[in-house]
């Protein structure tokens, strides 16, 4: 089995692996930042997916579904056509894609590597159970050269990832970095010790992250582009308008290098240019700096209130090229030492030594330690999970915390309880939460959003106030699995949250 790391970015999705010391992309070699991670509806029927589908969606952008990773709390992606795909169908379609070309570069580049694969993914810190079992079962349903499925080894945040990458190349015992991982859909942050040697085991301080990345950035300047060019000509024709993300996409990245940017769209003979400034585009866009600057902020001072201090600043993800981010970074923490890393793959990268180092023995794993620390990274819980009961004389339902924000993962929790009248059934709903609860120990239904509603038969009826036992477990792959005993039998159901599609995050 060949152990890689993929990143399914909401731009780029890139798969790698550790050779030896040092990480190998498995990307197609045209591909240097990634995969793109989109899906083209072919207009006579079938779909095309990666760089066919950017290449076909350059006349028909009507027909892409861009950063499909934004929408996994949909069941539907909407196109600009009207038309709409399965989300599900298009995440696995472009999952199973980057997997595959990433067997073709193995097999071609390392015939001694084999060709199974064991994949560690990652997931942004702000995805709760359900986007993150989405992409689970994307890496698990991928259909390889044979036939054959992945394994899907493990899972983790992505700026975590990316601190394991940075650690891997930069070795800087008991220092503590901040990694800003500004992507295209998500702003993710975490503070990441390296906690002896400069390798594994690394300690995971604390993580956040929101929404918030270069696709908004990209809409900001569309937005911009639209008024300029109507400004200019009065009206465009209406084609044009998918064409005008596309291009807003172009000139942002071209003023992260230039302090102008020339914006030309074609339809029939008629050709419609406008110049934006540098200044245009932070001008217009100083509002999303804002949110980024405010979410750090925050994430320093809960930091400082622990008293964890930041060593390094370590800036990935494509959105952080843009210089309006550094420097606002730079503002942030003026005395620290500050680095872009492997923007487009360092989490990829990162995914790849975590998926060697999570075998004992492995090339990383180098550190004998006790059962208890025999993980790499010490992983919290970021949300509460708890199941639904009526309260108090009011029956009001409330949720009672099992797994609480902040547990050390794998964590576990059990809730007795004792059947109400005689029933051949055993239902329960499972919620998530990232609310504190109150001083009773209950948290309101409304703050809390349903991930699972569990229901297991014991094939006959038992009598009212029997004891049931029901264990929920939050693994470090961060799935979670319901274990009902039954009550007489002790005989163990299990049910994995995985297939649960109704609810979103
Ligand atoms: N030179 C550049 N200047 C500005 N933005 C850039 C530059 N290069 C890439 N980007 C932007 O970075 C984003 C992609 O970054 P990245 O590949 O890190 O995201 P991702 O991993 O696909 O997304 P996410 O991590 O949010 O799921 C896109 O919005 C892209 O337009
Ligand atoms: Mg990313």
């Amino acid at each position: 089995m060949a152990k890689i790391g993929l990143d399914f970015g909401t731009t780029y999705s890139f798969a790698s692996f550790l050779n030896g010391d040092s990480v190998q992309p498995l990307v197609p070699h045209e591909c240097r930042l990634g995969i793109p991670s989109l899906y083209f509806k072919e207009p006579a029927g079938g779909f095309s997916v990666g760089m066919v589908a950017e290449h076909r969606g350059k006349s028909r952008p009507d027909m892409l579904a861009r950063s499909p990773k934004q929408r996994l709390g949909n069941e539907r992606i909407v196109l600009s056509s009207g038309e709409s795909v399965p989300t599900r169908e298009v995440i696995g379609e472009i999952v199973s894609h980057a997997l595959k070309c990433a067997q073709v570069r193995l097999k071609r580049d390392y015939p001694d590597a084999l060709e199974d694969l064991q994949v560690v993914v990652s997931y942004p810190v702000s995805f709760g159970n359900n986007r993150k079992a989405i992409i689970a079962d994307a890496v698990k349903n991928a259909v390889l050269s044979g036939g054959r499925h992945p394994e899907l080894l493990g899972m983790l945040p992505e700026p975590v990832a990316a601190a394991i990458e940075y650690f891997g190349m930069a070795p800087d015992p008991g220092k503590n970095i901040l990694i800003c991982d500004l992507g295209g859909g998500t702003y993710d942050l975490a503070l990441v010790r390296s906690v002896s040697s400069g390798k594994p085991p690394y300690e995971v301080l604390s993580q956040a992250g929101i929404r918030l990345g270069g696709d908004d950035w990209d809409l900001a300047l569309a937005a911009l582009i639209e008024e300029k060019l109507v400004e200019k000509y009065g009206s465009i024709p209406l084609r044009l308008t998918a064409k005008i993300l596309q291009e807003a996409n172009f000139a942002k990245i071209w003023l992260s290098d230039s302090m102008t940017a020339q914006v030309s769209l074609e339809h029939g003979d008629d050709i419609f240019d406008i110049e934006i400034s540098r200044w245009d585009f932070e001008d217009c866009t100083s509002g999303l700096l804002g949110d980024l600057v405010e979410a750090t902020l925050d994430f320093k001072e809960e930091n400082l209130e622990k008293k964890l201090a930041i060593d390094k600043v370590v800036l990935v993800g494509g959105g952080c090229k843009m210089p309006m981010v550094a420097k606002a970074i730079d503002g942030m923490f003026p005395d620290i030492d500050r680095r872009l890393y492997n923007p487009e793959t360092a989490v990829s990268f990162g995914a790849a030594r975590y998926a060697v180092a999570l075998e004992p023995g492995g090339e990383v794993f180098q550190i004998s330690i006790q059962e208890e620390e025999r993980r790499l990274i010490t992983l919290l819980s970021t949300h509460t999970i708890g199941i639904r009961y009526y309260v108090g004389r009011t029956n009001t339902l409330k949720v009672k915390p099992i797994i609480k924000k902040g547990s050390r993962l794998p964590a576990s929790g059990v809730v007795e309880s004792s059947t109400v009248g005689k029933t051949s059934f055993n239902e329960f709903f499972v919620y998530e939460t990232t609310a504190d609860e109150d001083e009773t120990g209950w948290v309101d239904l409304d703050k809390c959003k349903l991930v699972k509603k569990a229901r297991f038969e014991y094939g006959r009826e038992v009598p009212e106030g029997t004891v049931t036992r029901d264990e929920l477990r939050l693994g470090l792959d961060s799935l979670l699995e319901i274990c009902v005993e039954d009550p007489v039998t002790k005989a163990k159901v299990e049910e994995s949250v995985l297939m649960h599609r109704e609810v979103a995050d």
